[in-house]
């Protein structure tokens, strides 16, 4: 027991016992934890790989006293660089490959001489750089996400399998914590790092060269977070300069569950290793049990201060002496876990439901109002089937994260998946994979880049995208500037909406474009745009939000320099509480009504499940809202919503 609780084994002991609850805690599936299948198993090793990779550099730049909070974004840029390299540049995917990792062990280096050279902190230079990197991975992609298409045949061969069913960015995982950790333990390199983060003055008395080891290891980690943003640009199939945010805290995270001291001196890269994969099982096995991500990351949060915990001298006291107290604390650690096992396992099987079908419905993201009111829709009318379950998940705008809900929905045994896709390109290929396996996939509102699918719903963007080009040519008498806050740019409405936006305005040459910046679809990103935009342009005639939310947050904008009533608000949408209310309010011009699809979405999946046949598209109308008739229009919206 003893030899068990060595400080280097205690992350391994921690996984095995997370690994044994979850074995109860999974629900179960033919007589079998869905979560014991291989695939979870092997699936789980691929979701952490990305992170893992991360956290190995993160580990070596910790265990020598420092920090690097730049992994994240220089992961963003070699998504970019990597994606642009062999699209644009035509490069061929090694010559990529080689360029992304030279591009972060540059980065790397820099972060190192500031550091070490420079003696400047390294929160500081690294803060620095997470900024660069970041503004360079938008300046290089023009804030834009570079899609990596089907034929790019070799660089995407690092996102599939080896034999069919071990996946390639595992492979490449557990290889570099296997030569790191060697690296680590075996070279003099490694065991200078230790010194250098025990007590680095002693460590340079003894004649260790802190500096060059200190650059050395920066670079190390610049050049694995490339690395690890070589793997995600070929899992997303697209370079992204919003990819990466907060990676380096989930980094920071496994290394310090793995063991390590935030202090410098202690850790390992196996250590580590065993932080992801605990982290990884855990958000995996809630995720099979539909657990709220409020919940998951509650948990996270817990098992970091409980991991932060375990190293201290006052929890080996408290060990050492409940170890003396109960000699026989094997049996009961035992007891404890069949406890807890057959706690979980009963509420595993008490909660499966009565229902005869289960629908996953992956929703790219709760945190706008049209996302809430089409939930609202679906539930509403799944409620009028007895037969039917819906699991709804949040990807939170984040495209790996909807990836994995979906295969994890896949495992939960779903007869049919309702998707809402973040983006285009990174989710295609998980939308395909559930498709060729049988499963029904319904895609609403936002398009994939295939037509791997069963049923696409949703209205015509490009056509709203003109009429609301229209009416500001008539608002506008032929001739005016105009703001474009555009929605994000992977998601086929963003691109559709504004084409057909300049379809409508290109026989007008006096309408003039004259900022056409990217807020993501959301509220906050268009009020900070919209205030560059006002400092850079002396007059405006109208705004042109791709939603609601951001048209409204450019007039919030607007309003709080009192340059509301210079312009023109139009917005998309339309729901009756928001846009709709917002043209009766007078804050809105217009919307287009663009309708949230939960409702159809439900209908459609009850004939597919019945095996009724239904059309590969159903477009959805459309409506001009203005003040005429705006009152009108939010009554029957009203009525609907009900009913
Ligand atoms: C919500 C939303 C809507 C918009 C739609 C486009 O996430 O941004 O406001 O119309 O998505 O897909």
């Amino acid at each position: 027991m003893r030899f068990l609780f060595r400080s280097w084994l205690r992350p391994y002991v921690g996984l095995i016992l997370v690994f044994i609850l979850a074995c109860f805690f999974s629900p179960v599936r033919n007589g079998w934890p869905v979560f014991l299948q291989i695939e979870n198993i092997l699936d789980i090793v691929r979701q952490a790989s990305v992170r893992g990779i991360l956290a190995v550099g993160m580990t070596f730049v910790i265990i020598s006293g420092g920090i690097d909070l730049s992994v994240g974004s220089v992961l963003a840029l070699a998504t970019v660089i990597s994606a642009l390299s062999i699209t644009e540049w035509q490069l061929g995917a090694p010559a990529a490959i080689s360029l992304t990792l030279i591009s972060g062990a540059l980065a790397g280096l820099f972060n190192g001489v500031a550091t070490a050279k420079g003696r400047i902190q390294p929160f500081v230079t690294t803060l620095a750089m997470m900024s660069i990197a970041r503004g360079l991975a938008m300046a290089f992609s023009h804030n834009y996400t570079i899609p990596i298409h089907n034929d790019q045949t070799v660089f995407l061969w690092l996102e599939g399998f080896v034999f069919g069913i071990i996946p390639i960015p595992a492979v490449f995982f557990l290889l570099i914590v296997a030569v790191f950790q060697v690296l680590l333990v075996y070279t003099a390199f490694g065991r200078n790092l230790y010194a250098i983060g025990g007590n680095e003055t002693a460590a340079r008395l003894a004649g260790v060269r802190v500096d060059r080891n200190k650059i050395i290891t920066y670079a190390l980690c610049g050049c694995l977070s490339a690395a690890a943003g070589v793997l995600q640009a070929a899992q997303m199939h697209q370079g992204d300069p919003k990819e990466g945010v907060a990676f380096e805290l989930d980094a920071i995270a496994a290394v310090v569950v793995g063991g390590a001291n935030l202090a410098g001196g202690s850790g390992n890269v196996v250590g580590s290793l065993a932080g992801a994969l605990l982290i990884g099982v855990i958000v995996n096995v809630l995720g099979l049990r539909n657990v709220e991500p409020s919940i998951q990351k509650i948990v996270i949060g817990a098992l970091l201060v409980l991991a932060v915990a375990a190293q201290t001298q006052t929890f080996n006291q408290i060990w050492r002496n409940t170890m003396k107290r109960f000699r026989r604390m094997q049996t009961w650690m035992i007891a404890i876990l069949c406890l807890a096992g057959v706690a979980g396992f009963m509420t595993g099987c008490s909660s499966k439901s009565d229902a005869k079908y289960l629908i996953g419905f992956s929703q790219c993201n709760y945190n706008e109002p049209w996302r809430k009111a089409m939930n609202d829709a679906a539930a509403a009318q799944a409620a009028k089937y007895p037969d039917i379950q819906l699991n709804f998940q949040d990807a939170e705008q984040k495209n790996d994260q909807q990836g994995n809900q979906v295969r994890l929905l896949v495992r939960q045994g779903i007869d049919l998946l309702i998707i809402s896709p973040n983006e285009a390109a990174p989710l295609t290929p998980v939308v395909e994979e559930v498709y060729n396996s049988g499963i029904p996939v319904i895609v609403l509102d936002r398009a994939i880049l295939s037509d791997a699918y069963t049923c696409f719903i949703g209205a015509d963007n490009r056509e709203i995208g003109r009429r609301a080009g229209e009416y500001a040519v008539k608002l506008l008498n032929g001739k005016g500037k105009v703001v474009e806050i555009q929605g994000l740019p992977g998601s086929p409405p963003a691109i559709d909406r504004s084409e057909g936006f300049h379809e409508a305005i290109a026989d007008y040459p006096e309408i003039e474009i004259i900022h056409n910046p990217v807020a993501d679809w959301l509220k906050s990103k268009a009020i900070d745009q919209m205030k560059i935009a006002l400092q850079a342009h002396p007059h405006i005639d109208l705004v042109y939000g791709h939603n609601d939310p951001m048209a409204l947050g450019a007039r919030l904008a607007a309003a709080q320099v009192g340059r509301e009533a210079e312009m023109k608000f139009l917005g998309i949408d339309a729901l009756w509480h928001e846009g709709v209310q917002a043209v009766i309010d007078g804050q809105l011009d217009a919307t287009f009504w663009y309708p949230t699809c939960g409702r159809e979405a439900v209908e459609y999946a009850m004939k597919i499940l019945n095996g009724e046949n239904v059309p590969k598209t159903v477009t959805l109308p459309t409506k001009l809202v203005t003040q005429e008739n705006a009152q009108e229009f939010q009554n029957e919206l009203k009525a609907a919503s009900d009913s």
